[in-house]
């Protein structure tokens, strides 16, 4: 892994979230720099109540430079819509912003590289809920060993990067597609999960 020595993930304390999405364009903390199209930030609306937080890119996310676009991101937005939402009404990241090659799972030395862009999403749209997609989002943000089979659909208080959220993990959609029937029922019990936190926290 290559830091570079003029990387600031602060940027100018009060930059933007557009000013930071910019930044992070020409990153090159990582080796996933090599291989991507281009980096994918994130996407959705900067004051959301609810932001997603899923892997990494695939290929389609990465050839079009937005998250969940491909045949996941196809069961995440109905997931949303399944309960009264749209994309635009939240907003949609990852653990990792470059694709990893072949759609490999991203490695600790790259979620370790790119958290600080992540932990000013965080900061700046300052979601009063927070939904992890799979495993490594999950464990990243509530600092766990356990894995989503066990902590998927309770409610967590987390707080990174100044924001305090309650956190609800989910299965990833990659996952639901692969595994059907019962995980796809889970999922959707999960989302009526976030449905009800948000009406309690007033988002
Ligand atoms: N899987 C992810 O985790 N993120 C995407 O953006 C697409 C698929």
């Amino acid at each position: 892994m290559s830091v570079e020595p003029s990387f600031s993930p602060q940027l100018a304390p009060g930059a933007t979230l557009i000013e930071v999405a910019s930044a992070s364009h020409d990153c090159t903390r990582c080796g996933l720099a090599a291989g991507r199209t281009q980096v994918v930030f994130g996407v959705g609306n900067p004051d959301a109540d609810l932001m997603f937080v899923g892997e990494g890119p695939g290929a389609q996310e990465d050839l079009q430079g937005i998250p969940f676009v491909g045949r996941a991101g196809g069961l995440l937005t109905q997931l949303i819509e399944g309960i009264g939402l749209t994309r635009d009404d939240v907003y949609i990241a990852n653990v990792v912003k470059c694709r990893p090659p072949g759609n490999r799972d991203p490695l600790p030395d790259e979620i370790a590289a790119c958290s600080p862009w992540l932990d000013r999403q965080l900061e700046l749209i300052a979601p009063k809920v927070v939904v992890t997609l799979g495993n490594f989002a999950t464990k990243l943000l509530l600092q766990t060993k356990d894995g989503i089979t066990k902590l998927r659909g309770k409610e967590f208080t987390y707080e990174r990067a100044g924001n305090r959220a309650v956190l609800v993990p989910t299965f990833h959609p990659s996952a639901v597609l692969r595994s059907g029937g019962t995980a796809l029922a889970q999922a959707r019990a999960d989302f009526v999960t976030v449905k009800r936190v948000l009406a309690r926290v007033g988002g």
